[in-house]
């Protein structure tokens, strides 16, 4: 039987691998160039990193040495790592801020070796060229476009955008789609009522009644009174002008309930005087024959009663 050699407990490996591990010495390059990397320990493994300052001119694949050393052994390994440049593409506007009618032209650019869309629109339908001019109207008011590039390195893509919004200076606008000229409504009912100035910059409306120059209720009505009623003159200004439009409201309304009760009242009582002033002329006229007829006979009474 052979003699077994005694093996150390695996605890005790251990112990002895972590005394040693702050031995290790870390060696970090990029290309021929030494990095100063630092060193994280964790219970069995080193973890170094290292910040590369990447100059101009330096774009490409560089290969990066990692070797570590312990006691006579030595281990390393390498892998490729990537510099590029991709700054974030140009978006520009010949203006940003204009009045309805100019023409505008919008350019998007990028880095060389990047693909560069221009998009724009509500749904943000990208164009065939990244450069184009259009006449702006106020429907391209707020108006946002849309600048991306895409570059691919080291066989991933990368993405970077800009975008910028157009203003365009137009109205005051005040007509019979943004502001209804003519509301009838039943009195006692919720209803809403619409008008709006649209334009940019913003216009201040105000709507006044002819004659008093009550202001027009504008929103909700919960409930409608008839004491809304009018022909209204709404004007809208901004820096650009002024417009003025028309708004008339009519409120129906039935004569009130109290008002018809009150009336049918009146027209009893009436019914009742007459019947009764007829009642009492008839009476009276009664009394006044019963009268001449007692007075007749009391008459003809004494005749028969007096000596011939
Ligand atoms: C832009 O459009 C408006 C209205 O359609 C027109 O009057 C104007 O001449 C156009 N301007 C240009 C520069 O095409
Ligand atoms: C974007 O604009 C900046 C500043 O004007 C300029 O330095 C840069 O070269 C431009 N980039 C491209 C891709 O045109
Ligand atoms: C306003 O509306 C009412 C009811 O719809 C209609 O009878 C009237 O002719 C309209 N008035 C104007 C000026 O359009």
């Amino acid at each position: 039987m052979r003699p077994v050699a005694p093996r150390p407990p695996l605890p005790a490996l251990l112990a002895l691998l972590w005394a040693l591990l702050p031995e290790a010495q870390v060696h970090l390059a990029l290309e021929d160039q030494r990095l100063e990397p630092r060193i994280d320990r964790s219970k069995d493994s080193l973890l170094a990193t290292a910040r590369v300052e990447a100059t101009p001119g330096e774009e490409g694949s560089h290969p990066l040495t990692c070797a570590v050393s312990l006691g006579n052994q030595r281990r390393s390994t390498q892998e490729y790592v990537t510099i590029y440049s991709f700054p974030a593409p140009n978006l520009t506007l010949s203006e940003s801020e204009v009045p309805e009618g100019t023409e505008v032209s919008v350019e998007c650019k990028a880095h060389a070796g990047a693909a560069v869309t221009l998009s724009w629109g509500p749904d943000g339908s990208p164009l065939p060229r990244a450069q184009t001019t259009l006449n702006a109207t106020a429907e391209d008011d707020g108006r946002e476009f849309l600048c991306s590039a895409m570059l691919v390195v080291a066989g991933e893509e990368l993405h970077k955008h800009k975008t910028q919004k157009l203003s365009v200076l137009h109205g005051p606008r005040l007509d019979q789609e943004t502001c209804p000229g003519n509301w009838t409504w039943e009195e006692d009912t919720p209803q809403t009522l619409r008008c709006q100035a649209l334009g940019n910059p913003t216009p201040t409306l105000a709507c006044r009644r002819e004659g008093d120059r009550a202001l027009l209720p504008i929103g909700d009505l919960r409930p409608v009174t008839r004491a809304i009623s009018g022909t209204y003159v709404c004007r809208a200004t901004s820096s650009r002008g002024a417009v003025t439009h028309e708004v008339v409201v009519n409120v129906i309304y039935r004569q009130s309930n109290l008002a018809t009760i009150l009336a049918v009242a009146g027209l009893i009582v009436g019914l009742a005087g007459t019947v009764g002033l007829a009642a009492y002329l008839y009476n009276r006229q009664r009394k006044i024959r019963k009268y001449k007829l007692q007075k007749a006979q009391e008459q003809a009474a004494m005749k028969l009663n007096s000596p011939p």
